[in-house]
């Protein structure tokens, strides 16, 4: 098959500072035989058809997270593909917008049943927002924005006045709406999920806090995320999940519900986190979540004997199948009726990597494009 793997790069146009994931996803297609491509985009948009164009791929792999350093730039390129007539992997512009949108993720994961911690959205341009009598403490993060930035020590607060100091940031440095919600304290799971008319949860992966000083609260921020030298990424690592088969089948239910709620295709992770009294809540639901070898889905994927290249090569057979099979869209479920056809973040023993976060070149390889 002729694949052409599509990247954002960050910086300049010609870039090819890739994120590590984008050779990891190149070699293993390449050791399935397929003919690959990349294609590194940065904002011109005319660069991204002619090189679509001249690689004439039967399937885009997409790894594009952001366009332009737009935040929706993913959603109007998976939305380009679309009108290109072009496959990719993944979801569709639709699909990705729900599952960004936190708050809007919630609402759908209420029709379900689907438990999700209380929440209230300061919009920058709009009208607070509250989905219920709100408890302190509160957990205060972007809307949209993920791979834990704009979470910090202080995104937990007790308060009116931090509330609002916290909200007052989120507006300012990532221009982004606010969303506090109820904290949920308890253990935090990763669970990956494949597939689209009949999706399988991988094993869970475990956020193990133990490491973490006295009295910090057992939260993945953004330095547990990326400051290597930090005491909280230090302190912080995935761990393949040990837990009785009642409960673990439990947290696979809940991400499977929360996965076909918000119409993930092909593979997703959701994060969820356990309370003493064996509540599961779903905190987001991440649809392309980040693929990399040393990724929690990649390590989840291989706890349940799937290697990375045949993990890589199963995306490539769902998202091939789902073309087959009609539009790409699943069938809804509610109604089981078919849509219109008119219609979108391990191996170092479990570091944390981004979601499927605006991630900065900052580890990336240098590579050639070809
Ligand atoms: N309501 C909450 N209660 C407790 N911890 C939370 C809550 N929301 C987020 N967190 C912590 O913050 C981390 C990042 O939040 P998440 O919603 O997954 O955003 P991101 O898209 O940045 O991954 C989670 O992994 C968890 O540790
Ligand atoms: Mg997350």
């Amino acid at each position: 098959m002729r694949i052409t793997v599509l990247t954002y790069v960050e910086g300049k146009e010609r870039s090819t500072e890739y994120d590590p994931v984008v050779m990891q996803v190149v070699r293993a297609l390449r050791r399935q035989g397929h003919q690959v491509a990349i294609l590194g985009v940065h904002a011109d948009v005319k660069r991204v058809l002619a090189g679509l164009q001249r690689r004439r791929p039967d399937l885009v792999f997409n790894l594009v997270e952001m366009f332009a350093e737009n935040m929706f730039g993913d959603i109007a390129m998976e939305g380009l593909l679309d009108l290109l007539g072009l496959k990719y992997t993944g979801c569709g512009p639709g699909e990705s917008y729900l599952t960004q949108d936190k708050a809007l993720s919630k609402k759908l994961l209420a029709f379900h049943g689907i438990l999700y911690p209380r929440f209230a959205v300061f919009a920058r341009d709009a009208d607070f927002e509250t989905g219920g009598n709100l408890r302190m403490p509160l957990f205060v993060k972007p809307l949209r924005t993920d791979a834990s930035i704009g979470i910090r020590r202080n995104s937990l607060v007790t308060d009116m006045k931090s509330l609002m100091r916290r909200v007052a940031t989120i507006h300012d440095e990532l221009n982004d709406s606010a969303l506090a919600e109820e904290y949920i304290e308890g253990r935090e799971f990763y669970v990956g999920v494949l597939g689209n008319y009949d999706p399988i949860a991988l094993p869970p992966i475990e956020l193990d806090f133990s490491g973490l000083p006295e009295g910090m609260p057992h939260v993945l921020d953004s330095k547990a995320k990326w400051d290597e030298n930090s005491a909280e990424y230090k302190g912080t690592k995935a761990v393949l999940a040990d837990l009785p088969d009642e409960l673990r089948a439990k947290l696979q239910k809940v991400s499977v519900d929360a996965y076909r709620a918000l119409r993930v295709r092909d593979y997703g992770r959701v994060d969820l986190r356990l309370t003493d009294t064996g509540d599961i809540y779903v905190l987001e639901v991440n649809a392309s979540c980040y693929l990399a070898r040393d990724s929690e889905f990649a390590m989840a994927a291989a706890a349940a004997g799937i290697p990375y290249p045949a993990l890589i090569q199963r995306i490539v057979d769902l998202a091939t199948d789902r073309y087959r099979r009609g539009s790409g869209l699943r069938k809804s479920a509610e109604t089981g009726k078919k849509p219109s056809e008119n219609g979108k973040k391990g191996g170092e023993a479990g570091k944390k990597s981004s979601d499927d976060g605006k991630k900065s070149a900052e580890a990336a390889k240098k590579t050639a494009e070809d």
